[in-house]
């Protein structure tokens, strides 16, 4: 074990980035709550709250993970749909974090991560709640490092590019995947591996002044 990150909790854990970060975690020795959607939908944000409140975990890391991003045109998307995804992405973050961040704060330490997107501040056709979801994350994670930072928990948030996963494969045909690797400094997309190496540091003890960030690993996409 190379921290001090004991017990994890990692929502969207069944796959992709999640479960890239869950696994790193657990070869570092560490117990992961990784709620499955039958457990936990967060798109049912009541429901959030009540699971948490039901939980009587206080984890080391909070790792808020799960997103989902199905493209659709402004003038296309429903009231729901515009809805649904912030309710994902950020309201179910926010209810997470209004119960687990006391908790954490009251034990005087604590490490909540939340993966946001490069999205967050480019823009991107079809992309408009998922962009509204990741830019409100990161002021979210900014607010908490600022209210929770006096009681040793550190929030960050990490703005991940291009990475290979479900997500990407389904919202991109092979020629845009192309495109966008060629586009990428690096000239390839990242692996979930690499975003989880980034959040186990931020989410262990080895990162002991990195808070209220937004962290971009993309290849150096967003470079130009
Ligand atoms: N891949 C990228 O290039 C990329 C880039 C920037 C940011 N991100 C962000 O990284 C995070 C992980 O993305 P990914 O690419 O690993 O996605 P993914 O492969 O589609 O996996 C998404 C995960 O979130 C879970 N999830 C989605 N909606 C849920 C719901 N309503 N309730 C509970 N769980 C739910 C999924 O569970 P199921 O297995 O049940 O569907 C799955 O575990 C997301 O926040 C995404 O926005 C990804």
């Amino acid at each position: 074990m190379n921290d001090d990150t004991r017990t994890a909790i990692v929502t969207g854990g069944s796959r992709g980035i999640g479960a890239a970060i869950a696994k790193r975690l657990e070869g570092d020795g560490c117990t992961v709550r990784r709620p499955l959607r039958e457990e936990l939908d967060l798109s049912d944000v009541s429901a959030v709250r009540v699971w948490a409140e039901s939980d009587d975990t206080v984890p080391d890391a909070l790792v808020l993970n799960a997103g989902e991003n199905i493209p659709t045109p402004l003038e296309e998307m429903t009231t729901e749909h515009w809805q649904r995804t912030l309710d994902v992405n950020l309201n179910s973050c926010f209810e997470l974090i209004r119960v687990y961040g006391p908790r954490m704060a009251a034990r005087g330490r604590g490490r909540i991560v939340a993966i946001s997107s490069f999205l967050s501040f480019r823009g991107r056709v079809g992309r408009g709640p998922y962009s509204a979801s990741k830019a409100a994350l990161d002021a979210l994670i900014r607010v908490a490092a600022l209210e929770y930072g006096p009681s040793g928990v550190l929030a960050n948030a990490v703005c991940p590019g291009f990475v290979m996963t479900d997500l990407t494969l389904q919202n991109n045909d092979e020629a845009t995947l192309a495109h966008l690797a060629s586009t990428t400094a690096l000239r390839r997309l990242g692996t979930p591996e690499e975003v989880a190496e980034l959040v186990v540091f931020l989410a262990g003890d080895r990162n002991t002044y990195v808070t209220g960030q937004t962290l971009v690993i993309d290849g150096g996409y967003t470079c130009q």
